[in-house]
């Protein structure tokens, strides 16, 4: 998978790919990510991305032509499958969602700022609007680095467990059992005693079981 990052402030997501999982994804050539500057598109001597909305009220509107000048560039080396717009006003994010992503070949991110991009720019490039959750960030950075971590881990071969990413919290609408490791008593605490026996199918169903009573306890909405 390939994923174009537009962003005012690049420096933002490159910590989250320089480590881990999307690293271990980018060295296997299994992902590859490339952060685009905006700043680069700007007008004139201070390169200027942003200006005052029309119609008055605070805060500053992203200008329709530096993006629409770098999404072209972009567009004219690579067909991407969807071009994403991070925004707290988009479709929530969720894993269904991902999955679904997860089958992209070529991606375009689109990090927002200050109050918004011009709406144009929306009605024009964006094939999609995705919100991490019901708050608002200052940037779409962080929300961009959280999209690609979450699709970075569904590529096949990212992860050294195929199956790993299918146990997670999420898949089948279930959160996960817990888990546990050495030592076997810690202060007390016993580690439950079915995950010592050896025996696969009763450790199976007794993780199933933990997980639907913690989905119940904690999130019956997505029982429903
Ligand atoms: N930009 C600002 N807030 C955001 C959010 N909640 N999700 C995605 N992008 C954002």
């Amino acid at each position: 998978m390939h994923i174009d990052i537009i962003s005012l402030i690049p420096e933002l997501i490159e910590s989250p790919l320089n480590h881990s999982i999307l690293k271990r994804a980018q060295d296997k050539n299994l992902l590859s990510v490339r952060l685009v500057s905006l700043r680069d598109y700007g007008y004139g001597n201070y390169k200027q991305v942003d200006d005052y909305a029309f119609g008055g009220g605070a805060g500053m509107v992203l200008m329709c032509e530096p993006i629409a000048k770098c999404i072209r560039d972009l567009q004219s080396e690579r067909e991407y499958d969807e071009v994403i717009y991070l925004t707290p006003d988009g479709d929530r994010l969720n894993q269904p969602l991902l999955n679904q992503m997860s089958m992209s070949k070529n991606l375009l991110m689109l990090c927002g700022h200050y109050k918004g991009i011009d709406q144009r720019i929306r009605d024009m490039f964006i094939t999609r609007e995705i919100s991490i959750g019901d708050y608002v960030l200052s940037g779409g950075e962080l929300g961009a680095a959280v999209l690609v971590d979450a699709l970075g881990r569904l590529i096949p071969g990212v992860l050294s467990d195929e199956t790993s990413a299918l146990t997670d919290s999420f898949q089948d609408n279930l959160l996960a059992p817990p888990v546990y490791t050495r030592p076997r008593n810690f202060e007390g605490m016993e580690v439950p005693e079915v995950l010592l026996s050896g025996n696969t199918k009763k450790i199976e169903a007794w993780r199933y079981d933990q997980a639907l009573k913690v989905t119940e306890k904690r999130r019956p909405d997505l029982l429903k």
